[in-house]
């Protein structure tokens, strides 16, 4: 059975071409669509927003598994469960009162992930881990695509897992930036359950066979 799962990040699809490149994903060995909301604040990009997710939703027939890298990001979660999200992670360096967000997310019938920085240490997490689904480890800057995987992302994989352990949680740990068949193995033996990969999937030849070659690194 395949338990490590493979996410590809539309933030690397072709907008001109989305119809295509969602019904591509929804054929692949894939699991999740994973979405990048950027608020131009938080991080220093603006993606997409609303009727963008509204017309991925339509076509997708996967999970969709929303990374939200706002401000605030409370005022949008009603928003972000009308549209059709199964997952939704905020960052927890734009919470004040995570706690609360994470009931509101569960409060509209969505899967609860937090999404921690490159400079933030795992242990801020210690007293939420068990009410947290996903933890979405980010192995480069939020903010764009394309960039290099952060080697010490390994060293938080193992630590993460440790915590989650430790707390008898059954939260997942998610990979996101820079993912490719160089570190997926890795990631997954570090204890990663989730891969991200934008760039690697959308820019390769042939997308289908590079999603179905992650999947079987990451399952090996
Ligand atoms: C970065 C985003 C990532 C990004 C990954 O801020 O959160 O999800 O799309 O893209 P790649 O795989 O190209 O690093
Ligand atoms: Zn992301």
């Amino acid at each position: 059975m395949n338990s490590k799962l493979i996410a590809p990040s539309v933030l690397a699809a072709d907008f001109a071409n989305l119809q295509r490149d969602i019904e591509m994903v929804n054929t692949s060995d894939a699991d999740w669509f994973h979405i990048d909301i950027m608020d131009g604040v938080f991080v220093p990009n603006i993606s997409f927003g609303m009727p963008v997710l509204d017309a991925i939703s339509k076509h997708a027939k996967k999970t969709i598994d929303v990374h939200l890298m706002i401000v605030d990001p409370d005022r949008y979660i009603k928003t972000f469960a009308d549209l059709g999200s199964n997952i939704l992670t905020v960052h927890y360096e734009a919470c004040t009162h995570l706690h609360r967000t994470l009931q509101a997310i569960k409060a509209h019938g969505m899967k609860a992930g937090v999404a921690l920085n490159p400079h933030t240490n795992i242990n801020v997490l210690e007293d939420t881990i068990i009410d947290i689904d996903l933890v979405c480890l980010m192995s480069v800057n939020p903010g764009f695509g394309g960039q290099s995987f952060i080697e010490n992302t390994y060293n938080k994989v193992k630590q993460l897992k440790e915590l989650i352990t430790k707390k008898g949680a059954s939260t997942k740990i998610e990979i996101d930036g820079g993912v490719t068949n160089k570190n997926a193995k890795q990631l997954v033996d570090a204890g990663a359950d989730v891969l991200v990969a934008g760039s690697y999937v959308f820019k390769s030849e042939n997308q289908i066979e590079t999603i179905k070659d992650l999947k079987a690194l990451a399952n090996s």
